[in-house]
């Protein structure tokens, strides 16, 4: 029985039994309690409660699942939680458990990743344990491919709706990036394992700036920290997050796009605006007139004609700013 599996086990609620660890692990509850005992010695502190089990605390302000479950009332969304210190990709590993065959819902968060995937097969990095890094996968029911870009909203207003928990109002910058004022806090990625006829399974990752003090070139990023001055607890917005998604997601399944294309036009920070359209290097002018119910954007080229823009093949800027 190795260290790590029995922390790892123990990092997923707040209390785990000496039975449900011997059975995981397949030893006895004799080797659990003897394993247990020579951690503490250690120094680990972990609790023993009768009739609970074992608790270890998670650290200040961290994404473990015990923290997050502790906040979390949702029906699927993290019914499943794998935590990572350092990861290459949670939206990776949260393709192969959709590969493995993991349930709707399961969700992987990290406090680091190394290989971070942004956009338009870009890279994307954030400063270690300041920010969210969270992946769900989500199993959808009779989606075709061509419709899967509408998970790109549910995730987008998921965002907005957890930093409106926290009391500050967030935008949405499309498709797929979240904003405050004019500053981007949060980026969206998603990716899915389709065939011609459906999706087999979808991964909506999130990177959300919470207590990291950006310095980018432009003053194109914030966090939330900055936003509204206090420091933000992760699990809870994590918690607060999955639940947001869960509830749209269900409103989506349940209604189609058009249920929630309103409230994404409302929140939206492109439409309406004056943008400059970058594809493949080149750039174009003109006023993002509207949202459709397909998620592209319809845009008006200066003396040109009204295209419907894909997420995929476009970039969108503000004329003076990021938005
Ligand atoms: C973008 O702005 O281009 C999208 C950024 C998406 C980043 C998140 S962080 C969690 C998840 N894992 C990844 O590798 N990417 C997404």
């Amino acid at each position: 029985m190795e260290r790590d599996d029995i922390i790892r086990l123990l990092m997923q609620r707040e209390f785990v039994s000496g039975e449900y660890i011997s059975g995981k692990l397949g030893v006895t509850r004799a080797a659990v309690w003897k394993a247990i005992s020579a951690m503490r010695e250690e120094g680990y502190e972990i609790e023993s409660v009768k009739r609970r089990g074992y608790h270890l605390a998670p650290p200040d302000n961290s994404v473990w699942p015990s923290a997050i479950r502790r906040e979390l009332v949702s029906k699927w969304a993290g019914c499943e939680i794998e935590y990572y210190r350092s990861i290459d990709s949670t939206n990776a590993r949260a393709k192969a458990l959709g590969r493995e065959g993991a349930p709707h819902g399961a969700a992987v968060v990290a406090d680091d990743q190394v290989s971070g995937r942004g956009r338009m097969a870009r890279g994307w990095s954030a400063p270690a344990g300041k920010c969210l890094l969270m992946s769900v996968m989500v199993r959808p029911r009779g989606l075709h491919p061509r419709h899967a870009p509408q998970l790109v909203p549910v995730a987008a207003l998921a965002v907005a709706g957890a930093i409106a928990k926290f009391g500050l109002e967030a935008r949405i910058k499309w498709p797929n990036d979240i904003v405050i004022g004019t500053r981007k806090v949060c980026g969206t990625l998603l990716e899915m394992s389709a065939d011609m006829d459906g999706v087999d399974f979808a991964v909506i990752g999130a990177g959300t700036n919470l207590n990291g003090y950006p310095e980018l070139p432009g003053d194109t990023a914030t966090s939330l920290m900055r936003e509204g001055g206090a420091e933000i607890c992760r699990a809870s917005f994590a918690a607060g997050l999955l639940e947001a998604f869960e509830m749209y997601y269900d409103s989506w399944e349940a209604g189609g796009i058009g249920r929630i294309m309103g409230e994404y036009r409302e929140k939206s920070a492109t439409v309406g605006n004056r943008v400059k359209v970058i594809r493949q290097g080149r750039e174009s002018v003109g006023r993002a007139i509207d949202i459709n119910e397909d998620g592209s954007l319809r845009f008006l080229p200066d003396g040109g004609e009204v295209e419907d823009l894909n997420e995929g093949d476009v970039s969108v800027r503000g004329l003076l700013n990021y938005v």
